[in-house]
Formats: C-alpha cells, sequence, structure tokens
C-alpha cells in the first residue's frame, strides 16, 4: 500500500512523551497487574444523580437536535448568571459560548486571535496542550519559568520580560495543571496591567477555579474585562468529563469569530450534555453540595500525598488548587521519564512524567483517587526507593 502523505500541520504536531507510560501501563494492566492510576485528569466521582437525570429528562423530551451553534439560550443565560454569582463578570447571553470541552473553547479562541508568528505567553510548567495548540494554528508558544521552590508562583517580570513586538496572549491557567498554584490578585493585577500596557489578550483558563484549598480564586477578567477570554466547562468541577461541555465568554468580537469556527467544525456541542450542564448551573444548592463534598475529599488526599511524597524523600510543593501534585523524582532517576518508567515497572503505579509539562526531574502525580489507593501508592513507591 503506498503512504499517505499527511498535512505539514499534522507533521509538526509534537507527539506526547507520555503515551509510552500510558501504553505500558495498558499493557500491565491488561497482563493482569494491578497498576493503581494517578496519571488521569479526571475526577474520580460519578456526575451528580440530579445532573444525571437531567439529562435522562432531555433524552425523553427529545431534545436531540441540532442546537445554536454557540448553545442553547437557556444553558448561555444560566452561564452568564453564573459568571456574575461567582467570579463578578459581566456579560450578556451573546458573549458567551459553549464549545465541546473547554479544550474546544481554547482551540477556537488561539485559532480566532492567532495569525502566523504571533507569540503567545504560557507559564511553565504548562498543560501539555496549549503549546501544541499555539502551534497547530501557527502561533509561537514562549514559556515563562515558574519554579517548584517558590510553589510555581507566576513572576509577574519574567511575563515582562518575555513580551516582544510579535506577542499577541497571555495564557494563563489558574489553578494550573500540573502546578495547581494559584495566581494571587496582585499577580493578576500585574499581568493585566501588562496586557493593558502593551495591548495584548488574556486567555484565562479557569477550569479548576472551584477546586481552590487555602487560597482566594480571582478571574482575571475581573480585572481587565475589555481584553479577557475566560474558559471554563463542567468537566472538573462537577465530574463531568465525558459529557464534553467547557464554554468561553468575552469581547463580544472575539466570541463572534469563535462561533464562526464552530459552525464549520463542531456545529454545537452535545444537546443533551447541554441541558445536563445547564441542572448543574441552575440547581445551584445541590451542585453546591457536591462540589464541596469533592472539595473536603481532595484537601484531605492532597494532604495525605504530599505528606507521604516529601517523607520518602521525593520534595513535593503543597498546591492550592486542582488536583495534581508535582513530585522531584531525581532520587528515583534524574531523567523524569525513566524515574516514571520505574514508579510504573517496579512500583506498579502510573504516573506522568514532567517532559511534556516543561518539568524536568519531576513527574505529576493526580490525587483523585481513593485515599486508600493514595496510601497503597506511597507504600509501592517508598518499597521502590528502599529497593534502590
Ligand atoms: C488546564 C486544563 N484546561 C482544559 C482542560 C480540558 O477540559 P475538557 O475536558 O473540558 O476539554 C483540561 C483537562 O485536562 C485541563 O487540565
Amino acid at each position: 500500500m503506498s503512504r499517505i502523505p499527511l498535512s505539514s500541520k499534522v507533521r509538526a504536531l509534537k507527539p506526547s512523551s507520555t503515551v509510552a507510560v500510558t501504553s505500558r501501563a495498558l499493557e500491565l494492566r491488561r497482563a493482569g497487574v494491578d497498576v493503581i492510576s494517578m496519571s488521569v485528569g479526571e475526577p474520580d466521582f460519578d456526575t451528580p444523580a440530579h445532573i444525571k437525570a437531567a439529562a435522562a429528562r432531555a433524552l425523553s423530551e427529545g431534545k436531540t437536535k441540532y442546537t445554536p451553534v454557540n448553545g442553547i439560550g437557556e444553558l448561555r443565560e444560566a452561564i452568564a448568571a453564573k459568571f456574575e454569582r461567582e467570579n463578578g463578570l459581566t456579560f450578556t447571553p451573546d458573549a458567551v459560548t459553549v464549545t465541546s470541552g473547554g479544550k474546544q473553547a481554547i482551540f477556537n479562541a488561539l485559532f480566532a486571535l492567532l495569525d502566523a508568528g504571533d507569540q503567545v505567553i504560557i507559564p511553565a510548567p504548562y498543560w501539555v496542550s496549549y503549546p501544541e495548540m499555539v502551534r497547530f494554528v501557527g502561533g509561537e508558544p514562549v514559556e515563562v519559568h515558574t519554579r517548584a521552590e517558590d510553589g510555581f508562583a507566576l513572576d509577574p517580570d519574567a511575563v515582562a520580560a518575555a513580551i516582544t513586538p510579535r506577542t499577541r496572549v497571555i495564557l494563563l491557567n489558574s489553578p494550573g495543571n500540573p502546578t495547581g498554584a494559584v495566581y494571587p490578585r496582585e499577580v493578576l493585577q500585574a499581568v493585566a496591567d501588562l496586557a493593558r500596557a502593551h495591548d495584548l489578550v488574556l486567555l484565562t483558563d479557569e477550569m479548576y477555579e472551584h477546586l481552590v484549598y487555602d487560597a482566594e480564586h480571582v478571574s482575571v477578567g475581573t480585572l481587565a474585562p475589555e481584553r479577557t477570554i475566560t474558559i471554563n466547562g463542567a468537566s472538573k468541577a462537577y465530574a463531568m468529563t465525558g459529557w464534553r461541555i467547557g464554554y468561553a465568554a468575552g469581547p463580544a468580537d472575539v466570541i463572534r469569530a469563535m462561533n464562526a469556527i464552530q459552525s464549520q467544525s463542531t456545529s454545537n456541542a452535545s444537546s443533551v450534555a447541554q441541558w445536563a450542564a445547564l441542572e448543574a448551573l441552575t440547581n445551584v444548592d445541590a451542585t453546591a453540595a457536591f462540589v464541596s463534598g469533592a472539595l473536603a475529599a481532595y484537601r484531605e488526599r492532597r494532604d495525605r500525598i504530599v505528606s507521604g511524597l516529601n517523607a520518602l524523600g521525593l520534595r513535593t510543593p503543597t498546591p492550592d488548587g486542582a488536583f495534581y501534585v508535582m513530585a522531584d523524582t531525581t532520587p528515583i532517576h534524574a531523567d523524569e521519564l525513566e524515574a516514571a518508567r520505574r514508579i510504573l515497572d517496579d512500583a506498579r503505579v502510573a504516573v506522568v512524567p514532567g517532559t511534556d509539562f516543561a518539568a524536568p526531574g519531576m513527574v505529576r502525580l493526580s490525587y483523585a483517587t481513593s485515599l486508600p489507593l493514595i496510601d497503597e501508592a506511597l507504600k509501592r513507591i517508598g518499597g521502590l526507593l528502599q529497593g534502590q
């Protein structure tokens, strides 16, 4: 068979170095080995019952057709109300767009904003998809480093130093994946001031906003509403990763452009999932009860895993948000890919090497898993360290 040539865009996509670890974990599982998964970025909780019931109702009522490209009006109104209630952001429903997951919202926004060679400043360690998405639409990612020793705090002076005449966007993710860092108001204010001074767009991914422990979540859009696109979604907060509901809100012309992109690609997010998300956002008490229960569980797990890893000699800062920790695995091996491989093969715990996050010497562990499994994982990693 002749080889079919692929586009230069696709050929430029960086294959994920985590694939090797993930495929090895699957292989081990298939062979009957009980691998503890601490690599996935999703809540271990089931979607709350009231949300599932709303989806079942939507199905039985035949709400199964195309929806408007930007989402059903009821949901956009509920999202605008959520932004007002929880974030102090004011949007008309037309300034909101519903997407197939937060990922699509970020992609559409970058597609709408970037021309070839435009630069996007991204604090590192970052979520793996950001630089790839930026490159995919012709832009150029520019990393601004943060350090584990400082709890991955963002230094606005480092952001300022990274600005060039080609900078177009500053991409913020607080609480952050993989670091769990939550940016304080004064840092966000300084970054917003920079954006204003240099006429830049702020793209803020707030997917983990409800998972904040001892810090305050501040939406940077409150500090520079005229230039901020705020991304959020149902995946992490309401344990709805598989439903694929994300959303964005911001200046009307950008949202209109994002709608135009969506109209020629995916058309609309799943109708049934939109009705489910509407329930999540409007049955405020039931949803808040779920979120606060999940948050309490995550906090206990975070404390357990941070103290456990540090006690084993793997330096791990205490994150303020999200459900990930970054552990220094250099005592296992200087190369985080090799460390992750040993943790998988010898301790039977699946973790993600920091390679793709721009976090050398570290691995990411997700604590969206039960306390007994966290304890067992710590025991196994302890065994690996002792056996070295
Ligand atoms: C920082 C961040 N943004 C966006 C997403 C994507 O969310 P969704 O599943 O809604 O596309 C993720 C998922 O892992 C994430 O970690």
